[in-house]
């Protein structure tokens, strides 16, 4: 059996034909919805995924600025920008890239952020609600994979879902979204991290299996069951073409897996095009309430 290819670009291209149309209702009412974007240095992913978050931008009309600090610029910096964006009218979203450099505290520079304007959904007070099941903004990746199961058909509800990674940007919000009680999750969630003892028994188990280790090709055939559908969160850097540009590889050996899996997203290709997209979906959002 060759898997279906799961195509995160289409399924993302019919989110953005809805969403334009709830942006262009907006706009009759004389409001144009503002994403804020800061990054602070030049780290090559970050500046690609800022450059891709403002074209998203411009195709459905939103006004988006990037600010740029220099690698050494200081923490206070940072968190004085933050304040006068969160008070900034034009700004709908507030986006810090992360990571941010390592003199820098990320908890405090996303906790400073208006949660209202927190369209990456990363501020403890989102978290909190998201975990309760009442969401205000999901963080972009998670529900990027929710819709691309849903919008694939491949529902969530009642099935095992494996989690491989614990991060506060993929894993554990994903799992808070998949385990509420709810149309589009409901799903029995295990969340395996570099504590587990014995990963590929546990990923063996899985109906939805998702990796989001940020670890090239760890996810091997062997570990994947007849029949699964496989989410590839992974997104990593294996080399660089004579061109300069930056070669992908997702978490899963993706040419192994597809003759095993029901489904599969590619990388790239899959779940990267969800994620801006989830982004527009929140920045929309923000500026229809807060202009409510
Ligand atoms: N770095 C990697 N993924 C993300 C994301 O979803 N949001 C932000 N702000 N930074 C990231």
């Amino acid at each position: 059996m060759t898997a279906k290819i799961i195509d995160g670009t289409k399924i993302a291209a019919e989110i953005r034909s809805e969403l334009k149309d709830k942006a262009d209702e907006l706009k009759k009412k004389g409001i144009t919805p503002g994403l804020v974007m800061v990054r602070v240095g030049e780290d090559p992913a970050s500046v690609s995924y800022v450059r891709g978050k403002t074209k998203a931008s411009e195709e459905l009309g939103i006004y988006s600025e990037t600010i740029v600090f220099p690698e050494d610029a200081k923490e206070e910096e940072v968190l004085a920008k933050v304040e006068e964006l969160n008070k900034d009218p034009k700004f709908h979203g507030i986006l810090v890239q992360l990571p941010l450099p390592k003199h820098i505290d990320s908890d405090k520079v996303l906790n400073a952020i208006d949660p209202r304007k927190d369209v990456d959904g990363f501020h403890p007070v989102n978290v909190g609600k998201l975990l309760i099941g009442e969401p205000f903004f999901m963080p972009c990746t998670p529900h990027g994979v929710q819709q691309l199961l849903i919008r694939s058909g491949y529902d969530p509800a009642g099935k095992h879902v494996v989690i491989c990674g614990r991060s506060n940007i993929v894993g554990k919000p994903l799992m808070a979204i998949l385990v509420q009680k709810k149309k589009g999750a409901n799903a029995t969630v295990t969340v395996c991290h570099t504590g587990t003892k014995d990963l590929a028994a546990t990923t063996r188990q899985a109906d939805i299996l998702i990796a989001a280790m940020g670890s090239p090709k760890a996810i091997t055939a062997d570990m994947v069951r007849e029949g699964a559908v496989v989410i590839d969160v992974g997104v990593n850097q294996v080399g660089t073409t004579a061109e300069g540009k930056r070669i992908l590889v997702g978490d899963c050996d993706f040419d192994a897996i597809k003759e095993k899996a029901e489904a599969i997203t590619p990388v790239p290709g899959g779940v990267g095009p969800m994620t801006v997209t989830m982004l527009m979906v929140n920045t929309v959002r923000a500026a229809e309430m807060q202009s409510a």
